[in-house]
């Protein structure tokens, strides 16, 4: 049986057909005008408005672009909605429980249009809304989510959604717990690193599956039901203490999970767990303590704020001496980042879920050393080396998180930056200026991390392969306009397929 992916799922139904998020007027030439009918394909269909269909030749790969004017100080407000990394596991936890979930404040975003496409081959019946109770930017860039999940509920995830969310691979640890036996696709590596899976199935081992791999699909079976045991993380692995936190918690008996990951997205999961009946001690600290319960209900829930998108914000504030306010994250899950805008020479204002970052002059050059929460995240790391580019003085970065999280410093030099890396250090000489220059998205974080280092060079810069911000980022593009900047979003033609 084949499937289609419904991105279009995640598509407003009540505003009018073809109001994108690209404002009428500023769509690139050769791109679709605005009230041009969506396309099918996930990469370019949405959130831009543009895509191929429209213009593009039979034997070429059409590929979003956002072109930026350097020059801008980013000045304004900007709203942060749930955390991607949040929600994606929210979804994969609502199939603990048969009936009716609904998670609120969840990003518009392809992944979690890929995720929703997971639980619907596994049988749930998936809608996505806009939430009356919200309004303005918010009501844009999030959706509710209301999952209906089968009392048996399929068990196998194929390799061709997978390979595009490497997160599915979180649905192993609740399905094993409820079904006991699933089937996913080995998710392989990706543009930032190996990412390997080890601690997942040393941790599932423990509570009792027995994990094979064959034919590219990772399978776990528990015939007679997990048991609670105590595991111990060779790193706090963020994937990891989640999928063994959602097998534990319909597990029999205590599990104990030492080094855990401590992100505020495991507390956020915790907590939704916990209201669906879990008994969960620890979230946020590395011990976590579960005790088995024998079911599961159903919750509604709130997604936590995204920092790692609202920490973002905060450097490209830094970054073109502008004075942004950010609403809807926590400062308190960025205190190392915000701490390295100031001693940057940033001046920072908190309240409890907003924050304000003004920077009057050229940066001061900091170092930073990527760790897991609560240190400095490893998705700002683009951000910070943008940062550097343009600081006065050099800048260590160190990072320990991912092995190919540098790659991007190729396209960083395209701009001229002063990046030599060294294994997993950077050396960042700050340079005035940038240059304007065509560059290329490789993730979600160098992709705005490119558009943001934009912002300080000379000229326009386009960054190609805007379907990795689209993962990640609600809609950038409408973001970045409303903050001052000359932005649009639109499509060039890639080489042409050799195997055409
Ligand atoms: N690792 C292993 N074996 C494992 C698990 C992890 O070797 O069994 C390694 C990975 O290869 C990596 C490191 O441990 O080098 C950290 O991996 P972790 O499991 O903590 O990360 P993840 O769960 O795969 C999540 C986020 C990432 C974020 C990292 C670190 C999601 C969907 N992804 O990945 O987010 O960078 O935690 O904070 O939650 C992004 O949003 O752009 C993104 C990449």
């Amino acid at each position: 049986m084949t499937h289609s992916l419904r991105i279009s799922d995640l598509t407003v139904t009540d505003r009018p057909a073809g109001a994108g998020t690209v404002p009428p007027g500023t769509a690139a030439p050769g791109s679709a005008p605005s009230g041009a009918a969506a396309c099918s394909d996930a990469a370019s269909a949405w959130p831009g408005g543009v895509g191929p269909g429209d213009g593009g030749a039979a034997s070429v790969n059409d590929v979003s672009v956002i072109r930026v004017r350097g020059g801008a100080r980013l000045c304004g407000t900007v709203h942060v909605v749930g955390a991607k990394n949040s929600a994606l596991k929210l979804m994969a936890a609502a199939l603990l429980a048969p009936g009716r979930t609904v998670i609120t404040n969840v990003p518009r975003i392809t992944d979690i249009a890929i995720m929703g496409e997971v639980l619907r081959r596994l049988g749930c019946a998936v809608r996505f809304e806009i939430d009356p109770a919200v309004d303005g930017p918010a009501a844009e860039h999030s959706r509710t989510v209301t999952i209906d999940v089968p009392e048996q509920p399929g068990t196998e995830a194929d390799y061709d959604l997978v390979r595009r969310l490497r997160a599915s691979i979180c649905v192993l640890g609740p399905l094993l717990a409820r079904l006991g036996y699933v089937r996913v696709a080995h998710p392989g590596g990706d543009a930032i690193g190996s990412r390997g899976l080890d601690m997942h199935v040393a941790g599932l081992n423990r509570l009792g599956a027995e994990i094979s791999g064959e034919h590219g699909f990772v399978i776990a079976s528990a015939p007679a039901g997990l048991r609670g045991a105590d595991i111990v993380l060779e790193f706090p692995s963020v994937g990891a203490t989640e999928n063994l936190v959602m097998a534990a918690v319909l597990a029999r008996g205590v599990t104990t999970i030492d080094n855990a990951a401590r992100e505020p997205e495991i507390v956020d999961i915790c907590t939704m767990l916990t209201e669906m009946g879990a008994r969960i001690i620890g979230a946020g600290t590395s011990t976590l303590t579960i005790e088995g319960v024998r079911e599961l209900r159903p919750v509604r829930h709130a997604t936590v704020g995204d920092r790692i998108v609202a920490g973002t914000w905060a450097f490209a504030a830094a970054m073109t001496r502008g004075d942004v306010t950010v609403t809807g994250a926590s400062p308190a899950f960025l205190e190392i980042a915000l701490d390295k805008v100031v001693s940057a020479g940033g001046l920072v204002e908190t309240r409890p879920d907003a924050f304000r970052v003004r920077m009057d002059r050229r940066p001061t050059a900091v170092d930073v050393v990527t760790l897991p929460y609560p240190g400095f995240a490893t998705d700002l790391l683009p951000m910070a080396i943008g940062l550097a580019s343009v600081s006065e003085g050099a800048s260590l970065v160190t990072e320990n998180i991912f092995d190919g999280r540098f790659m991007f410093a190729n396209e960083m030099a395209r701009l001229g930056a002063d990046i030599k890396t060294d294994g997993h250090h950077a050396v960042v000489r700050g340079r005035d200026r940038l240059s304007g220059a065509p560059v290329r998205a490789t993730d979600i974080r160098a992709g705005a991390g490119l558009v943001i280092a934009g912002l300080c060079a000379d000229g326009v810069t386009e960054v190609s392969h805007v379907h990795h911000i689209d993962r990640g980022y609600p809609d950038f593009v409408a973001d970045l306009r409303a903050l001052g900047v000359e932005v649009e979003r639109g499509r060039v033609p890639e080489e042409p397929d050799p195997t055409l």
